[in-house]
Formats: C-alpha cells, sequence, structure tokens
C-alpha cells in the first residue's frame, strides 16, 4: 500500500530534515505530498516547491493542518521535525485531527504534557510515534532479539553512553546556536541529558526490554557560564532486575557521535557502537569472543528486516531511519486494512517511550540538583 507523507519543519539546511527525507522515501512506501518546512512561510514553500511539493508546500503548519484536513488524499502520516519546545503543540494537533504523527525528540517538554500526547494519542486511535531512530539499526534489532530468547539468561547489567565533544570549546559557549540549549527558558530543565542522554535511555530500555523505574543522576556543567548541565552521570534501575549505569557528555573532546550500549547477562555479554554499526561483538560465558556482521545469514527476524545493504558495506543513520518508516508503513497499511500488523515491525518508539523519557529528564534535574538522591523515574500515569 503507498502512503502519503508530510514533515514540518526540516526546512533547508535544517539537521535532521534531509534524514526523513531519506527515510522515508527509501522503499517505496510513502510518498511526499505536503509540508511546511520552515518558520519563515515564504522560504518554507520556496523549499517545499523545489522539493516537488506543488500547492501543498505551505507556509505554516496551521496552513497545513487546515490545507490537508480538507483533501480526500490527505497525507497518512505527519512528522514533526521542529525545533523542540513546538513538539507538544503540533503533535496534538495533528493527532486530533485525525493524522498519525511521527514526532522528534525529545517528544515534548514536559511530563504533564507527554501525558496529554499519550491520552491523545490512545483517544484518537491514531499512532503516535518517536523517533529514537537509532533503535532502526539491524543490529540493535538484533541485540533485542538476543535479549528476547534469552540467549544472555537474566540480564544483570546495562551500560548506555551518549558522549560527544562537540560543546566543549569555551570559547564558542556564546555563540547563539550553542547557547540556547544550555538556557533553562528556551531548553527546559535539562540540556544535555535531554538532547542525548534520553537516546542511550530509550536504547537501553529497547535492548532489555525492561523499563526504568528509578534513578540518581550526577549532574554538571563543565563550563561554569552554563545553568544547564554539560554532562551526566546517571545510575538507574530496572523493572526486570537490571542495573542501569548511563554517561552523557558535550564536553567529551574527541568523542565524535559517541553512542553505544554494552548488556552483560548470567549467560553472555553484548556489546555495540553506533559509530560502527555493522559490527556487534558477543561474548558467551566460557566461550570466544564473536564478531556478528550485519548482514550475514541466520541472524533474526528483526535484524533480517532491517538490514538494507549488503553484508560489509557501511550502512548509517538514514537507513536506520528509513527502518522506522518501515515498521509505520506496516503499522499504517495494517490500521487501514483491519489485519493484525507483522510482528517483527512492531518495534517503532511509541508516544508512551516519549513521555518515560520526559520522566527520566525531570527526575536526572531534580536529582541532579539534590545531590543525587534516587527518585522515581515513572511518569505518574504508568505508576
Ligand atoms: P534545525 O534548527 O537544524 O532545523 C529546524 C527546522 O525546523 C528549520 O528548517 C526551521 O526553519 C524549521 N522550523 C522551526 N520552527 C518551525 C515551525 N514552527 N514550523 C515549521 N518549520 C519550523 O534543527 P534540527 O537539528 O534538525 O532538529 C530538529 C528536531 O530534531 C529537534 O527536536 C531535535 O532534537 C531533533 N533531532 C533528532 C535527532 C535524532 O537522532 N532523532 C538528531 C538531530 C535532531
Amino acid at each position: 500500500m503507498k502512503l502519503k507523507w508530510g514533515m514540518i519543519g526540516g526546512g533547508e539546511g535544517s539537521q535532521i530534515g534531509p534524514a526523513h527525507r531519506l527515510g522515508a522515501g527509501l522503499d517505496g512506501l510513502f510518498d511526499f505530498a505536503a509540508g511546511a518546512m520552515d518558520h519563515r512561510a515564504e522560504a518554507g514553500i520556496d523549499y517545499g516547491r523545489r522539493l516537488g511539493l506543488g500547492d501543498r508546500a505551505y507556509g505554516s503548519w496551521q496552513d497545513m493542518l487546515a490545507g490537508e484536513q480538507a483533501r480526500d488524499d490527505r497525507v497518512d502520516l505527519v512528522t514533526v521535525a521542529t525545533p523542540n519546545s513546538t513538539h507538544y503543540e503540533i503533535t496534538k494537533a495533528f493527532l486530533e485531527a485525525g493524522f498519525h504523527v511521527l514526532c522528534e525528540k525529545p517528544m515534548t517538554m514536559s511530563v504533564e504534557e507527554g501525558e496529554d500526547i499519550v491520552r491523545t494519542a490512545q483517544a484518537t486511535g491514531r499512532i503516535c510515534a518517536v523517533n529514537y531512530g537509532y533503535t532502526g539499526y539491524s543490529l540493535v534489532r538484533h541485540m533485542r532479539a538476543m535479549v528476547a530468547r534469552g540467549d544472555l539468561g537474566a540480564i544483570r547489567l546495562v551500560k548506555a553512553e551518549f558522549a560527544h565533544g562537540h560543546h566543549a570549546d569555551a570559547a564558542d559557549a556564546d555563540n547563539p546556536r550553542v547557547r540556547w540549549r544550555y538556557d533553562p527558558a528556551q531548553a527546559g530543565v535539562s540540556a544535555q541529558f535531554a538532547d542525548c542522554g534520553i537516546h542511550a535511555m530509550h536504547m537501553a530500555s529497547f535492548v532489555t526490554g525492561q523499563e526504568v523505574t528509578k534513578l540518581s543522576a550526577d549532574t554538571v556543567s563543565c563550563l561554569p557560564s552554563r545553568v544547564l548541565e554539560d554532562d551526566a552521570m546517571v545510575n538507574f534501575r530496572m523493572d526486570g532486575g537490571a542495573v542501569g549505569r548511563l554517561w552523557t557528555s558535550s564536553v567529551a573532546i574527541g568523542r565524535q557521535h559517541g553512542l553505544g550500549i554494552q548488556v552483560f547477562g548470567e549467560k553472555g555479554g553484548l556489546r555495540w557502537s553506533q559509530e560502527q554499526p555493522n559490527q556487534l561483538y558477543w561474548m558467551p560465558l566460557g566461550g570466544r569472543l564473536q564478531v556478528i556482521e550485519r548482514g550475514e545469514g541466520n541472524l533474526s527476524p528483526e535484524a533480517d528486516r532491517t538490514s538494507r545493504v549488503t553484508v560489509g558495506h557501511a550502512e548509517g543513520m538514514p537507513l536506520a531511519f528509513a527502518n522506522i518508516y518501515k515498521d509505520l508503513a506496516e503499522a499504517i497499511a495494517a490500521q487501514k486494512e483491519g489485519r493484525a500488523m507483522d510482528a517483527a515491525a512492531d518495534l517503532y518508539p511509541r508516544a508512551e517511550d516519549g513521555l518515560r523519557s520526559m520522566a527520566a529528564v525531570e527526575a536526572v534535574a531534580a536529582s541532579g540538583q539534590q545531590d543525587g538522591i534516587w527518585l522515581d523515574a515513572r511518569p505518574p500515569m504508568f505508576r
């Protein structure tokens, strides 16, 4: 089934817009049909027209909402790839108008808004996904499958990192593109954890199949001019008994993207890093260290379904995003056709995951201000 797709934000020169367009377009499952892509109306319309949207290149998301609602061939899925503080309002409006939504992270700025989005998605029966796009990597799906089928036994420890060095230059701290991220008025209660730490924490949940229950955070601003944290070490506990350790930083000079995860169970350990996404390191207890290559034969159905290029060739972030879109196309088509969806595709991150992240963000900020006291990390509606 061919579906229609639209995007809000992701305009010319944006960081994440091109990865969404590549991801949504990869399998021919979505036609890029509509967009309100820039906060400047003229620029958004001009760019949308150059991308082939014609009169469905809108000057604002409100115009797009009205224009698409009035059409019989309205878009099936809307991606919200605008700055963080706008996600809640736009996502809620499109869900209420009956559209499925893929929202960029962080889904909202608060737990309260996050709970409202979850309730809105439930009430409208629309899909609200959140772009924890790195869970689309084939070997991340394989890690999850290995944990789920018991290869590692009970999970004892999970260690997640998202530490880079791109905001380490004190001389650049006042650059407006950097400064807003550490300003509570624009960024909310957390900077680095809300921006990157939530990817790592969500991945810990995705791979282990366990949710975070409580946490203790040590947050610091290594650059004294910053109000919000640029580094955090977070200890957490999970509902299946796993112990979690998470480090996130923006001042780790020499680290590039710096996202990685390790899982240690009673029967073996796994290690994966996003900068070498084609290799998964597996050590069974008492055995030898093995390298599992993405695309090799006889991996899990979840890994086979999401491997996009031949074994040995590099596979990157836009293809991981493409797997989120592939999952969503299957979920939307199944809903339209009134059938059950392919279980191997039922892995896209949900609004519930976006909400859990917001609860973790607020707990990290509060714990960090109180010398690392342990706090409940669950959203009130899931306690
Ligand atoms: P950016 O600043 O590079 O681009 C934002 C785009 O949104 C611009 O084209 C801007 O004109 C447009 N825009 C702003 N307000 C708008 C509005 N009201 N209506 C329509 N368009 C509007 O930002 P970037 O880095 O692309 O980030 C966007 C979002 O994606 C953020 O929420 C960020 O956290 C998230 N992100 C997620 C990543 C992931 O791995 N999942 C990676 C990078 C960013």
